[in-house]
């Protein structure tokens, strides 16, 4: 996978910071043996330190590179109780109760974020999307210009798919059901980050079960006036819609059902009208077609912090380790 290697490669040549609260669960240790032997980051691993280097020991991995912090006895609690009573002061949160909640390494890995001591976060190897995010929507929170976060996948296809088999989906992870602003606004951001991490010039279909009017619902109108927005927010992005997704991939299809579109038919970038087909398309492809699938990249936050699914493997792990850090450089 060349692209995956440059990827790889890019994040050694500036490495980031990237915190991982699961630190002593088996794939993260094996994973991040292979980070800190290839240099992709610095890694900083959250929980006991002592628990961690014997289980990094009875895997034979090492990890002796990896500054290792335990968000119980950490001596910046103090400093970050206070700092998480002053983001959340609208919502009344207390000293005491910031406290409790730094227990959690996966509200103490947002909290070096804020403060500067890390510059990314990658964690759900056994904790669920919402448990990962959660936190950092509610500490870190997103980045100017973005009202939400949505989650991207790069997808590695046949190759007379997309830009040489690579596409970009999204959403895929996060808004269940975003509304026709929301939507316009996954796709600008999807197509920056099809940019700005895979180096593709975005061509955005927005997809829905109907083509340029071939079906009429409510559902299709949400999608079409979508693509309006997002055209108006980034006039310089290739965005069309609304396109079935055979219209949307298929020079044939694209030709007939919206003529003259500059996507359709050669779509790189594909934004899914609501979660439900987002996920289960991302999936479909991954199984049925043997798609290599990265992701999900969360976009829209104000500092990289990912999510992985809990059957992830440990190159998966390296892999969104070097996409995260890819993300904190293109954040300097
Ligand atoms: N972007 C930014 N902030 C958000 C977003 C978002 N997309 N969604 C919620 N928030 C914020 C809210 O504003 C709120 O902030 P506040 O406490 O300061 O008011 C906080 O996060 C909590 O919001 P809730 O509405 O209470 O959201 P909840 O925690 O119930 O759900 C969640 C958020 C977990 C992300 C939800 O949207 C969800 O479950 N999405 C689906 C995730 C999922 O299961 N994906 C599929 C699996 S992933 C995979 O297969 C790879």
């Amino acid at each position: 996978m060349e692209l995956i290697q440059k990827i790889r490669k890019n994040a050694a040549k500036n490495p980031m910071r990237i915190v991982l609260p699961e630190g002593n669960e088996e794939r993260m240790l094996k994973a991040a043996h292979i980070v800190l032997e290839e240099k992709i980051a610095r890694l900083i691993m959250l929980g006991n330190p002592e628990e961690i280097k014997a289980e990094a020991q009875k895997l034979g991995v090492d990890i002796g590179n990896a500054t290792l912090v335990d968000p119980l006895t950490d001596e910046r609690r103090d400093l970050y109780a206070d700092m998480m009573v002053e983001i959340r002061k609208s919502k009344g949160l207390t000293k005491d109760q910031a406290l409790e909640l730094l227990n959690d390494p996966l509200c103490f890995g947002p909290m070096m974020i804020k403060n500067g001591d890390a510059d990314g976060e990658l964690a759900g190897s056994i904790n669920a999307t919402g448990d990962v995010l959660r936190p950092a929507f509610q500490l870190v929170k997103t980045m100017k210009g973005c009202s939400i976060v949505s989650g991207a996948f790069l997808m590695f296809v046949d190759k007379k798919f997309g830009d040489d088999g690579v596409l970009v989906f999204a959403d895929c992870a996060v808004m269940p059901d975003p509304n026709e602003t929301q939507l316009a606004e996954i796709a600008v951001v999807t197509a920056k980050t099809a940019k700005a991490i895979v180096g593709l010039k975005p061509r955005v279909a927005m997809l829905s079960f109907s083509t340029k009017g071939s079906a009429k619902h409510p559902l299709v109108d949400k999608v079409t006036k979508a693509t309006k927005l997002a055209k108006e927010m980034a006039p310089d992005i290739l965005i069309d819609g609304e396109l079935q997704l055979d219209a949307a991939l298929i020079k044939e299809v694209g030709e007939l059902k919206a003529p003259g579109s500059k996507v359709a038919g050669k779509a790189n970038v594909l934004v899914f009208p609501g979660l439900e087909a987002g996920n289960i398309g991302y999936k479909l492809v991954q199984r049925l077609a043997g798609a290599q699938a990265i992701g999900p990249v969360l976009q829209g936050m104000a500092a990289p912090i990912n999510d992985l699914s809990r059957g992830c493997s440990v190159e998966d792990i390296v892999n969104m380790v070097a996409v995260t850090a890819n993300q904190a450089i293109g954040m300097i």
